[in-house]
């Protein structure tokens, strides 16, 4: 299950891609409701269908749909922390605030809502981010890391190291090392 916040995160995303019209289409196609009340909960798998109506719909694979579209989101997601988010200068203090402060937000939202856990260190000219779900979306979850980075200023390479389990690591390399961090 997935709280209605992502899914209306979701259509502002798809939205800015193409238009109302969009949203639309890959609802239809995808056979789900084209409206989402914010708290809540809707079958997983209707985030999944939308994204894989995008993919077919752009003619690019399912990943791809899902780190064009992580990207992009992260605005959209970032907008709904109170006060817009004005408390975040960077994105390392926002992703290590992840766990106790934003998803735990989240957790009192929606009690029911069972969020990600991460974890981020400094690793050379970079940052290792672990991020743990049952859901495993790796590709959307690298996205939005890209998006974090590139919403507060600073260019980065995500690449997924390794994934045991539900646990992803990833190497985020600013790329930009005037305005790292
Ligand atoms: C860099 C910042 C962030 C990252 C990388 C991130 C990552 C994710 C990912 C990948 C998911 C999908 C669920 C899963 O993988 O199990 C998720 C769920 C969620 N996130 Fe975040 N998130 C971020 C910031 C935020 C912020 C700022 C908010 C609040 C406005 C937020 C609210 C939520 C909510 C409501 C869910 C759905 C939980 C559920 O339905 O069970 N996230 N997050």
């Amino acid at each position: 299950m997935v709280m209605g916040m992502i899914l209306q995160v979701l259509e502002e995303t798809v939205t800015d891609i193409g238009g109302d019209g969009l949203w639309d289409q890959v609802t239809e196609e995808a056979g789900v409701s084209a409206v989402y009340s914010r708290f809540d909960r809707y079958p997983s798998s209707d985030f999944l269908a939308i994204v894989e109506a995008v993919a077919n719909t752009l003619s690019i694979s399912m990943d791809e749909a899902m780190a064009i579209g992580g990207e992009k989101a992260f605005p959209h997601l970032f907008r709904r922390w109170p006060d817009g988010g004005a408390s975040y200068t960077d994105a390392v203090s926002l992703i290590g605030d992840l766990d106790l402060v934003i998803h735990a937000e989240v957790r009192t939202w929606a009690p029911h809502s069972d969020p990600p856990t991460f974890d981020i260190q400094p690793k050379d000219d970079g940052y290792v981010v672990s991020y743990t779900s049952a859901r495993g979306l790796v590709p959307f979850c690298q996205g939005l890391l890209k998006g974090a980075f590139t919403h507060f200023g600073t260019s980065c390479d995500v690449e997924i190291m390794l994934t045991e389990g539900t646990t992803t690591s990833f190497s985020v390399r600013p790329t930009d090392p005037l305005r790292s961090g």
